[in-house]
C-alpha cells in the first residue's frame, strides 16, 4: 500500500524512551532494598559478558535528577520505567519499605515537573530472590497472589498521578530464556516446566490487569510483548506454514492469551499430544478472559524468516554477545520451524535484523487480529559507540535506525493503526542482561565499561537533538 500523503502523529502522541530498573539504577542493596534473582544470577562465573552485574549499572538511583533533567531539555514526552519490585518489598510481600516508595514517588514528581509523562512498568525481570527461594518463583501459584499484592502497592501509592501502566515485560523472552534457554534466572531448561511457569505468569497477569480497574479507573493498563512477526523464508507452501506454525508458537501464544483469554488452537493440540501443555485449574480460563487489556505494548526490535524443519532437531540459537557480526545460527523446533537468515535485510553488530517495514507489519498485524490500540514500548539500536575528542558522540546510525523506524510507524497510522506512542530504548545507556556495557542504545552516553565505572559522566550524543527536533515538530520532519 503506498499513500501518496501521510497522516500526522496524533497530537497527544507520546514521545518517549524507555529503560529498566536493574538496567540503569545501581544501589542494589541501598535504602533497604532485597535481593533479586538479578543480583545473584549475574554473579555465577560465566553468565554475562565479561561478568558484568547491576550493582552500580549506571548509578540512576543516585543520579535520577539530572538524568530527568537531559529528558526535560529534549522535550521528551514520555518516560518509561520500571519499578524494582524488591525495593518496594525487600522479601516479595510482607512490610513495604517505604524508602522504596520515596524514591519513586520522587523519580514520577521530578518527571511531572518536566512535564513528562510517567510510563509505569512493574515488572523487568528482576523477581525477589526470595519468591524464588520460598517457592520457586514463577513455577508456583503463590505467585499470582504476592504478584497482584505488589502491583495493587503500586497502584495506590502512585496512580493519581500515572494513568498509563505496563505489567509484564516481555514475558515471553524472560520465561523463553529463564526455563528453556537457561541463560536467564532461574536458568531451567525444560520444556514442560517452562509452558507451567508462562501460565501462571498468564494468571498473574490477568489478576493483576483486573485489580487495576478498581484502583486507577482513569488509566490505561496493557502488557509489553517483544513481538518478532514471522515471515515465510520462500513462498514454497511448505515454507508458508511454517511461519504459520511460528507465528502461532512464538507470538500468538501470548497474545491470544492477552486479548481473547484462549490459546491458540493448533499450538495447544500440538503441546496437548506431546503432553507439554499448561495444567488449567478450574477458574483459570475465567480470570483469562476478564483480565483484558486496554492496550497491546510491544518491543520492536526484528523479524524472522522460517522455514519448514522436517530434518534435524535444533534448539535455541546460539546468541551472539559479543558483538563480532556474522555468528547467526539456526534454531527451531523439529516438525514446526527453522528460523534462517533473511538475506534482504542487514543485521546489526550483535546478528539482530534490521528491518524497519517488519515494524508496520507487526502493528498492521496487531491492530487486525485484535482491534487494540499500540504502544511501542521499546525499540532502538544496540551499537558500540565512540567517544570522540571534545565529548563528542556521533550517531548517525542511530538516526537513521530510529528515523526509518518512525516513518514506517507513520505509515502504519496512514493504515489506520491506533498508535499511542514511541519509547525508544533507551534513554541513557545501560547495562545489557548479557551483553555488557558495550552495547549501547542510549540518547545519553554513559562514561563507563565493563571494567571500569570511570565517572559516570552523561554526555549527550548526535541522536539526543535529533529526537529533540523530532519531538519539537511531533514528527513531521520525517
Ligand atoms: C528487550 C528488553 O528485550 O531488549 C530490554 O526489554 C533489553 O531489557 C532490550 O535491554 C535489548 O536487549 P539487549 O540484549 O540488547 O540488551
Amino acid at each position: 500500500m503506498i499513500h501518496t500523503t501521510l497522516d500526522s502523529f496524533p497530537e497527544n502522541f507520546l514521545w518517549g524512551s524507555a529503560s529498566a530498573a536493574y538496567q540503569i539504577e545501581g544501589g542494589w542493596d541501598q535504602d533497604a532494598k532485597g535481593p533479586s534473582v538479578w543480583d545473584s544470577f549475574t554473579k555465577i562465573p560465566g553468565k554475562t559478558f565479561k561478568g558484568t552485574n547491576g550493582d552500580v549499572a549506571v548509578d540512576h538511583y543516585n543520579h535520577f535528577k539530572l538524568d530527568v533533567a537531559l529528558m526535560g531539555e529534549m522535550g521528551l514526552k514520555a518516560y518509561r520505567f520500571s519499578i524494582a519490585w524488591s525495593r518496594i518489598y525487600p522479601e516479595g510481600r510482607g512490610e513495604i519499605n517505604e524508602q522504596g516508595i520515596a524514591f519513586y514517588n520522587n523519580l514520577i514528581n521530578e518527571l511531572i515537573k518536566h512535564n513528562i509523562t510517567p510510563i509505569i512498568t512493574v515488572y523487568h525481570w528482576d523477581l525477589p530472590e526470595a519468591l524464588q527461594k520460598e517457592y520457586g518463583g514463577w513455577e508456583s501459584r503463590n505467585i499470582i497472589e504476592d504478584f497482584n499484592n505488589y502491583c495493587m502497592t503500586l497502584y495506590e501509592r502512585f496512580g493519581d498521578r500515572v494513568k498509563d501502566w505496563i505489567t509484564l515485560n516481555e514475558q515471553n523472552i524472560f520465561i523463553s530464556h529463564g526455563y528453556l534457554e537457561g541463560s536467564h534466572p532461574p536458568g531451567v531448561q525444560d520444556k514442560k516446566r517452562m509452558y507451567q511457569a508462562n501460565h501462571i505468569a498468564n494468571l498473574a497477569n490477568a489478576k493483576a490487569i483486573k485489580s487495576f480497574k478498581s484502583y486507577v479507573s482513569d488509566g490505561k493498563i496493557g502488557p509489553s510483548f517483544a513481538y518478532g512477526p514471522a515471515y515465510p523464508y520462500s513462498s514454497h507452501p511448505e515454507s508458508v506454514l511454517a511461519a504459520e506454525n511460528a507465528e502461532e508458537f512464538v507470538n500468538h501464544w501470548w497474545m491470544d492469551i492477552y486479548c481473547f483469554g484462549k490459546y491458540p488452537e493448533a499450538a495447544w493440540r500440538y503441546l496437548e499430544e506431546r503432553g507439554l501443555a499448561p495444567e488449567i485449574k478450574e477458574g483459570d480460563m475465567e480470570l483469562l478472559a476478564e483480565g483484558k487489556p486496554d492496550f497491546m505494548g510491544i518491543n520492536y526490535y526484528q523479524t524472522g524468516a522460517y522455514e519448514k524443519n522436517a530434518d534435524g532437531v535444533l534448539k535455541g540459537a546460539k546468541e551472539n554477545h559479543d558483538g563480532k557480526k556474522g555468528n547467526f545460527t539456526e534454531s527451531g523446533v523439529k516438525g514446526l520451524y527453522k528460523r534462517k537468515r533473511n538475506t534482504y535485510v542487514d543485521t546489526t553488530n550483535w546478528d539482530w535484523e534490521i528491518d524497519p517495514m517488519g515494524l508496520r507489519i507487526a502493528l498492521r498485524r496487531i491492530t487486525s487480529r485484535y482491534g487494540l490500540p499500540v504502544l511501542i514500548t521499546e525499540n532502538g539500536l544496540g551499537a558500540f559507540d565512540e567517544l570522540e575528542k571534545g565529548d563528542s558522540i556521533n550517531d548517525d546510525y542511530r538516526i537513521a535506525y530510529i528515523e526509518s523506524h518512525l516513518r514506517q510507524c507513520r505509515e502504519a497510522i496512514t493504515d489506520g493503526v491506533e498508535l499511542l506512542g514511541y519509547c525508544t530504548w533507551s534513554f541513557t545507556d545501560l547495562l545489557s542482561w548479557l551483553n555488557g556495557y558495550q552495547k549501547r542504545y542510549g540518547f545519553i552516553y554513559i562514561n563507563r565499561d565493563e571494567d571500569s565505572e570511570k565517572d559516570l559522566r552523561r554526555i549527550k550524543k548526535k541522536s539526543f537533538y535529533w529526537y529533540k527536533s523530532v519531538i519539537e515538530n511531533n514528527g513531521e520532519n520525517l
